[in-house]
């Protein structure tokens, strides 16, 4: 099989090493993707949706994976569906979910699905008058897709009045942010929830947990993800229940009730409190580092992708292995500030049951660099989440490049 996967990160990276293990044979492709993917196909240097639709036809691709949220939000799927290409994820409709966070919003009041009281506006004065109704912290978010930058935790009224104000005048984030969700704050804790659906049948994946801050006990700024788990002790049978009932089964039911049927991966951010679960957000994609952590776990995930596409799910039997990942992020010396030079990595040796996940890296005659804010992740495997944390370290400390810095203390939630 001819199989292209669009995007350059370690979750693409990961994504393409599962499917190198899948017992048909396949070819990958990539767009734009990676140094180190060289390795496991062919990088295709492009990054237009019309040119790679078309040259996808051209070399009668067989499938097409999306691995971010930029290309669906720019209608590859729908494109691909024109040119009777099979590609996996959702169409630029469903992908409103993610797209806007005011439609996803609208979207579980209507269909009833647990998730923070909030206020959709354009208008400060509504703004205000609605954060004054909350008692602080106060969450305000920017409806567009802002590479997860978009959300502002407010300790006080003032400052949730100025995060609005710079939100809707376009002085933070542009146009995304001048409509703008004004939130309760939920105090619990966080899973990420992913369920691969065909449009009317679901798989529910092991449920992951992130890890979203620099530093260690969860200080220090936010950044794209330092490390994930999975599956999380912290969810258990009831929970997971009331997650599939509550969550992912009405969403499914209403999106399809809506006429905007949702084919892909479903990622829920969950907040769970008082053992209840709500909705923060939905990512219409595999999250990154989750997906690092899922794609050791599945038995055959070319198999789980394929039911999808053919809307054959419920034929199809899809095994998740009797096992723990962990996934550590490698990130270089200034990340997330500013970018840093780049700096050769030397690989001491790979352990058993750990590889590596390739995101922000570069080759030169045959020495590969680190070249990005993350740069790659350490994944251990192992019969506990302690058993695959110790793997994962294992691997880190095997790993070395100038300015390394990585979390001690993923997993930290169930490993107390
Ligand atoms: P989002 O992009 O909406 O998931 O928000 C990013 C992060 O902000 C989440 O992962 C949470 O840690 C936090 N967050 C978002 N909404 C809320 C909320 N209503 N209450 C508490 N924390 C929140
Ligand atoms: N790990 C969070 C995300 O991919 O959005």
């Amino acid at each position: 099989m001819k199989i292209l996967i669009l995007g350059s990160g370690a979750r693409e990276y990961s994504i393409a090493l599962a499917l190198k293990q899948s017992p048909k044979k396949t070819e990958l492709f990539f767009a734009p993707g990676n140094a180190a993917m060289q390795k496991l196909g062919t990088n295709l240097n492009l990054k237009d949706i019309n040119v790679i639709a078309s040259y996808a036809k051209a070399k009668e691709f067989d499938l097409c994976i999306v691995g971010g949220e930029s290309f669906l939000a720019q209608g590859v799927v729908d494109l691909f569906r024109q040119n009777n290409i099979p590609i996996f994820g959702p169409t630029k409709a469903a992908a409103m979910l993610e797209i806007s966070k005011s439609f996803m919003k609208s979207f579980l009041k209507k269909h009833k699905i647990k998730t923070a009281k909030f206020l959709n506006t354009s208008d400060l004065q509504k703004a205000k008058a609605f954060i004054k109704t909350l008692t602080p912290p106060i969450v305000i978010k920017a409806d567009g897709l802002c590479a997860g930058k978009g959300v502002i935790i407010a300790q006080s009224y003032e400052e949730a009045f100025k995060a609005s104000e710079d939100m809707l005048s376009g002085k933070s984030f542009g146009d995304a942010g001048k409509l703008i969700v004004i939130e309760e704050f939920l105090d619990g804790f966080e899973l990420s929830v992913f369920a691969v659906c065909d449009g009317t049948d679901f798989v529910l994946l092991p449920v992951a947990q992130d890890h979203k801050k620099l530093k260690d006990n969860d200080q220090g700024p936010n950044t794209g993800g330092m490390g994930a788990y999975a599956p999380s002790t912290l969810a258990d049978e009831n929970l997971l229940r009331r997650i599939q009932r509550d969550i992912i089964i009405p969403t499914l039911n209403g999106m399809k009730a809506d006429d905007n049927e949702f084919n892909g991966v479903l990622f829920a951010g969950i907040m769970v409190v008082n053992n209840k679960p709500f909705v923060l957000e939905y990512n219409v994609r595999f999250g990154d580092p989750e997906c690092e952590v899922l794609m050791p776990l599945l038995d055959d995930p070319l198999e789980l992708i394929l039911a999808c596409v053919e809307k054959r799910l419920k034929h199809t039997q899809i095994k998740i292995k009797d096992e723990f990942a962990v996934g550590v992020v490698c990130a270089s010396k200034n990340y997330p500030y500013s970018s840093s030079e780049k700096t050769p990595i030397h690989i001491k040796e790979i352990p058993e049951n750990t590889h590596i996940s390739y995101a922000g890296v570069s080759l030169e005659n045959e020495q590969l660099f680190a070249d990005g804010g993350r740069v790659l992740v350490c994944v251990g495997l192992g019969k506990s989440i302690q058993e695959a944390r110790n793997k994962a370290y294992e691997l880190c400390e095997n790993v070395e490049f100038e300015g390394k810095q990585y979390r001690k203390d993923i997993a930290f939630q169930v490993l107390k």
